[in-house]
């Protein structure tokens, strides 16, 4: 029999990552998963997947240290770079918080890679590489060509935008200056069920609209896809030979207030939040390209549904001791056009 393909997935134990590893050895795939600390108990949830015994393997690495990455990527033919900060609190020191981990982290892998002759590196970005151009044409429908623009989030201090952005153009940069083969996944809020004990901060946004709190919220048109279409689109971004360039995942766009009066409707007993002003509506976004593909997004509704479920069994509904719930920085920045 021949051996299972190998390929390895950074930061293996976060949201996303822990679907994608998921996904991966039920395909038959021998995975490599990095980790910033095999023994941390909130990443034992790995183990216990499906598989896990015979074709996982975790390494200890850290994106800013290209000794570990090498030892990770080892017999390697394909890499997932998912590994980045996604910070819930304000950014106080952009460089050392967002800045070297994303951009920093992404060119050491690319780096490792092209050292190590992987074949296909999958980097996973965000529409907050793509969404934040308040120059692109009103009511003109987003797609790859799009952009955000770096100094616009600067303005902003949206420092997680700024390091997606300059993360996902310098991979492009590098793959073409050095014949690597990168393929830049951009999706937009995930929510879906979580693997892993942690709660990561996109999945903090949906529960803080269904528990409300004391932060107001804009009425923006938000894109949303689940965490399981994100793990079959990367899948599939590697697994398609004619793959290329950059890809948006953001198969769904709803309104703040659109999305509280479809969440009461699943589920009525919860207080969600009510501070909601009303802001300009930006342009909304299209994943034709990866539809071409063959991906095929599930429906909102069935996302949402299968998120709250899932936080209820986890007990992340019920009241925290008095402290309010907040909604992550991230989420309360105003410019976003
Ligand atoms: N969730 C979303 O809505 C969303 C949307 C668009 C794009 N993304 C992108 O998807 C990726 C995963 O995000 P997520 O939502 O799954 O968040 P997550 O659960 O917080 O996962 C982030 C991962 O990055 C790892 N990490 C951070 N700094 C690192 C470093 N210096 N070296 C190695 N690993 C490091 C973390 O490992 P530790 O456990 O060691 O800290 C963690 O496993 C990120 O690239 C993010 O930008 C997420």
């Amino acid at each position: 029999m021949a051996p299972p393909r190998r390929v390895c997935v950074t930061g293996g134990g976060g949201f996303i990552a822990s679907w994608l590893v998921k996904l991966l050895l039920s395909r038959g795939y021998a995975v490599h998963a990095t980790l910033r600390d095999p023994c941390d108990p909130k990443n034992v949830h790995l183990k216990q997947l499906d598989r896990a015994s015979d074709n996982l393997h975790l390494f200890k690495a850290d994106v800013l240290d290209c000794e570990t990455l090498t030892r990770a990527f080892e017999g390697c033919e394909g890499v997932f770079h998912l590994a980045t900060p996604v910070p819930e609190d304000k950014i106080i020191d952009p460089e050392a918080e967002v800045m070297a981990p994303a951009v920093k982290g992404t060119s050491n892998v690319l780096k490792v890679c092209l050292a190590m002759k992987v074949q296909k590196v999958i980097v996973l970005s965000s529409t907050a590489a793509v969404d934040f151009n308040p120059n692109w044409p009103q009511g003109r429908l987003k797609d790859e060509s799009c952009w955000s623009d770096k100094e616009f989030c600067k303005e902003n201090e949206d420092w997680y935008s700024v390091a997606k952005i300059v993360a996902e153009q310098a991979s492009r940069e590098y793959a073409e200056k050095n014949g690597l083969t990168v393929v830049t996944l951009c999706p937009p809020l995930v929510f879906g069920p979580l693997l892993q004990p942690m709660v990561n901060t996109s999945s903090k946004f949906l529960i803080y609209v269904i528990k409300g709190g004391p932060d107001v919220m804009n009425n923006k048109l938000w894109h949303m896809v689940d965490v399981r279409d994100v793990a079959d689109a990367l899948l599939l971004v590697y697994e398609k030979a004619q793959s290329s360039g950059r890809y948006i995942c953001a198969p769904n766009n709803i309104f703040t207030k659109d999305l509280v009066d479809l969440l009461k409707k699943m589920y009525p007993k919860y207080s969600y939040v009510n501070n909601i002003i009303d802001v300009e509506h930006k342009a909304p976004i299209t994943s034709q390209k990866l539809r071409d593909l063959g991906w095929e997004p599930r429906k909102l509704k069935e996302t949402l549904w299968d998120s709250v479920q899932c936080y209820e069994k986890a007990g992340l509904m019920q009241d925290s001791a008095g402290r309010p719930f907040r909604l992550p920085h991230l989420f309360r920045l105003a410019g976003d056009q």
